[in-house]
């Protein structure tokens, strides 16, 4: 039984429609408030407090209460609070920023702003529709993507996320977008097949595809290095190396989007050195400013950028940007998160604990309940699923009930269907590892139980 709503959340369910959520067992459930904020952890309006292990929304690398951050937006709040970069105007921090992107990832020669990543990715695709229009191929426009990939949920980046509650009943995804393979191995290989035979076979699917609509017709690919909403999918091994080429043959742009991956996520700065994937564009968000302001940025190599620089002049603008993008306070924080991520050498203390991460995990991985657990640096999942199949009876019923279980034991993690994401603030010590991990043995006996008593397994 429910216990009565509180006030405020009363107040919630008539006022907010909220996102990724069933709004009608919202108003028997009520939301969970969330208060503050303290390192790893938050806490609600009850006064409970939880590892947060998700980093909120796959964002809060420095966690919650970083006061360097709260004092550069402070900082930027009193000397220029809101400034734009329309029709050639400019601010110190959004310059200084692209530099500093440019210096860390060398291979890109251009950075225009947003505000989220599903704009950085429509963006994305406005450039390759544009860049192929300046260069006078305006049949290469189709844009590939995966299935289970995400990529946000604008018209056009809700299309190239490759899942269907983004798609159904919101009339997407549009036309031009055309969705590959998953490279999801423990899942989709074949009685059999080797993780070597399964990426030839994707890279086949992808030939075909290409093939089938004809590559003069395709500007682009996209491609997270780990999937990550999609439920945690670590690419099989030489994916991208056996993909590259077929893409490069046809003149194929990759875009890396690494909205989760960017910033130390996987071990490295970028997703992109992890799984060794040459992207010619790429779009970043989220631990670019430790989730503390809304801001994504794209970024293009030279080539690219001269190409759509020279269109500019011919028509006279460029026909394209958001008020927000480069918001001065945005930049402000980015600018100092990645002070801190250099300082604290972040990336380091990622590649420290990920052997902890990936122990406790394969720990875990051990309950008959647990299918698959799988990690890139500190990003990784349980892929839940009944002892001798991959998948349950009814899908997408277990995984929110290991979630809940493991909020009453104070641990915040996500249910992606029957998979449960684990990706905490980068600044995880290997302690709160552990104690982030101590719950999940008595979480999962606890789902066991549900799943057996409603006839889950098979
Ligand atoms: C890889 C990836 N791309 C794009 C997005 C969309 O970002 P936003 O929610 O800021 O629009 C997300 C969000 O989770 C993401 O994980």
């Amino acid at each position: 039984m429910n216990t009565p709503l509180t006030n405020t959340q009363m107040r919630d369910v008539d006022a907010l429609l909220h996102p990724y959520t069933n709004a009608v067992t919202l108003r028997q459930t009520g939301p969970h408030v969330i208060s503050s904020g303290n390192g790893v952890r938050v806490r609600d309006d009850a006064g409970k407090e939880y590892i947060e292990g998700m980093a909120g929304l796959w964002c809060c690398g420095l966690g919650f209460s970083d006061q360097e951050l709260i004092e550069a937006a402070k900082e930027q709040m009193s000397l220029l609070p809101y400034y734009h970069l329309f029709g050639g105007r400019s601010h110190e921090p959004a310059v200084e920023l692209a530099e500093r992107l440019k210096e860390l990832a060398p291979d890109m020669g251009r950075v225009i702003y947003q505000s989220s990543g599903s704009e950085a990715n429509d963006t994305q695709i406005k450039l390759q529709w544009y860049y192929n229009n300046a260069l006078g191929r305006p049949d290469k426009k189709k844009i590939i993507s995966r299935i289970k990939g995400y990529h946000g949920v604008t018209i056009v980046s809700g299309s190239l996320t490759g899942l269907p509650y983004n798609h159904m009943d919101f009339d997407l995804p549009v036309d031009r977008i055309l969705h590959t393979s998953c490279p999801h191995y423990w899942k989709e290989a074949q009685e059999g097949e080797t993780e070597a035979e399964f990426t030839a076979r994707l890279a086949q699917d992808l030939r075909d595809l290409i093939d089938r609509e004809g590559p003069d017709t395709i500007a682009a690919m996209i491609a997270e290095p780990v999937m990550g909403a999609g439920g945690v999918i670590v690419p099989p091994e030489g994916y991208f190396q056996a993909i590259q080429p077929i893409l490069d043959e046809h003149d194929i742009a990759l875009i890396s989007d690494e909205v989760i991956t960017g910033f130390g996520r996987t071990g490295n700065w970028f997703g992109a050195q992890t799984v060794e994937m040459q992207p010619r564009a790429m779009s970043m968000a989220k631990q670019l400013t430790a989730g503390y302001a809304p801001l994504s940025a794209v970024a293009v190599t030279t080539e690219i950028a001269e190409v759509i620089e020279g269109n500019t002049g011919k028509l006279g603008n460029f026909g394209h940007g958001f008020t927000y993008g480069g918001h001065p306070i945005s930049c402000a924080v980015a600018i100092k998160t990645l002070e801190i991520y250099e300082r604290r050498n972040i990336v380091q203390h990622v590649r420290d604990v990920t052997p902890t991460f990936e122990r406790l995990i394969a720990k875990a991985a051990d309950h008959p309940l647990v299918g698959d657990g799988r990690a890139s640096g500190l990003m990784g999942c349980l892929e839940l699923a009944p002892p001798d199949a991959k998948a349950f009876k009814n899908p997408a019923k277990t995984g929110p009930i290991l979630s809940a279980e493991l909020l009453k034991r104070g641990v915040i993690l996500r249910a992606i269907g029957d998979t449960l994401a684990i990706c905490p603030p980068m600044i995880i010590t290997e302690g709160e590892l552990e104690e982030m991990f101590a719950p999940v043995e008595a979480a999962l006996d606890a789902t066991m139980a549900w799943a057996k008593a409603e006839d889950m397994l098979r």
